[in-house]
C-alpha cells in the first residue's frame, strides 16, 4: 500500500484536524462538516497528480491550444453516513465522477463491546477497469473497508483504488494494508496509535457521524 500521510509535513490540513478534534470547536457541526470537506478537496488535488492524462485541443475566442485533461473513469464510493462531507469535498473537485453509496453499521450482538460490521445498502455503478475512490473518514479497525471491498466485488474489478481517510488508527491501517491490493493508495490526514475497547480511535475526535449530523438512537 502506498501511504500518503499528510501529518508528516505541515500544511493547512493540520489546522483543520485541530478544529475537528477540539472538543469545543467540533460542536459547530457546520464547521465540522466543512473542515472534512476541505480535507477532501485538498486530497483530491493530490490524487489528481496520480491520474492519467490525455491531450485535447481547446479553442479559445483567440486561438487553439493543446492541453492535458485526466482521462480516468472514476467511481467515488462513500460509506454512510459519516463519509458524506468527505464525499462532497471530493465531488467539489472531481465534479463529473460516478457515485456509489454503501451503508455499514456496527452491530453489537451480545450488547458488549464486540461488534460485526453489517453492510445493508449498496448503490453502485460498475467499477470494472475504473479508478475507485473509497471514502471512510475514520479508519478505525479496518473492518468496514474490508466489508465494503467484499460487497463491491460483484460490481467489477477496479484498475486502481484510492482510500481517503481523515484520521486512522495504526492497527486499522495495518489491517487494510493486508487486504487491499499492494498498489492501493491511502491518503490520510492524521494517524493515531490506538483504539479503545469499543473500536474508537484514541484520541481521534469522537463519533464523526454524530458530530456531522447529530446523535442517533
Ligand atoms: N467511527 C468514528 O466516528 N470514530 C471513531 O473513532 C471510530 C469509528
Amino acid at each position: 500500500m502506498i501511504i500518503n500521510d499528510f501529518s508528516k509535513e505541515n500544511s493547512l490540513i493540520s489546522k483543520y484536524i485541530f478544529e475537528l478534534r477540539d472538543v469545543s470547536i467540533q460542536k459547530d457541526s457546520m464547521r465540522f462538516r466543512r473542515n472534512i470537506e476541505r480535507i477532501g478537496e485538498i486530497m483530491s488535488y493530490e490524487i489528481s497528480k496520480t491520474l492519467n492524462y490525455e491531450t485535447v485541443k481547446v479553442t479559445t475566442p483567440l486561438g487553439e491550444k493543446e492541453v492535458y485533461v485526466p482521462d480516468n473513469k472514476i467511481v467515488l464510493c462513500s460509506i454512510l453516513r459519516a463519509g458524506l462531507p468527505l464525499h462532497n469535498g471530493v465531488l467539489n473537485y472531481f465534479d463529473s465522477v460516478e457515485n456509489a453509496f454503501i451503508s455499514a453499521y456496527r452491530e453489537h450482538p451480545n450488547d458488549d463491546d464486540d461488534f460485526e460490521v453489517i453492510v445493508s445498502y449498496l448503490a453502485s455503478p460498475s467499477i470494472e477497469g475504473k479508478t475507485l475512490i473509497l471514502v471512510d473518514p475514520m479508519l478505525a479497525t479496518g473492518k468496514t473497508l474490508e466489508n465494503v471491498l467484499e460487497a463491491l466485488k460483484n460490481h467489477g474489478k477496479p484498475k486502481q483504488i484510492h482510500i481517503l481517510s481523515v484520521i486512522g488508527a495504526k492497527p486499522g491501517i495495518e489491517y487494510v494494508e493486508k487486504i487491499f491490493p499492494a498498489d492501493t493508495h491511502l491518503w490520510i490526514a492524521a494517524v493515531d496509535d490506538r483504539l479503545d475497547s469499543r473500536g474508537y480511535i484514541i484520541p481521534g475526535l469522537g463519533d464523526a457521524g454524530d458530530l456531522a449530523y447529530g446523535d442517533k438512537l
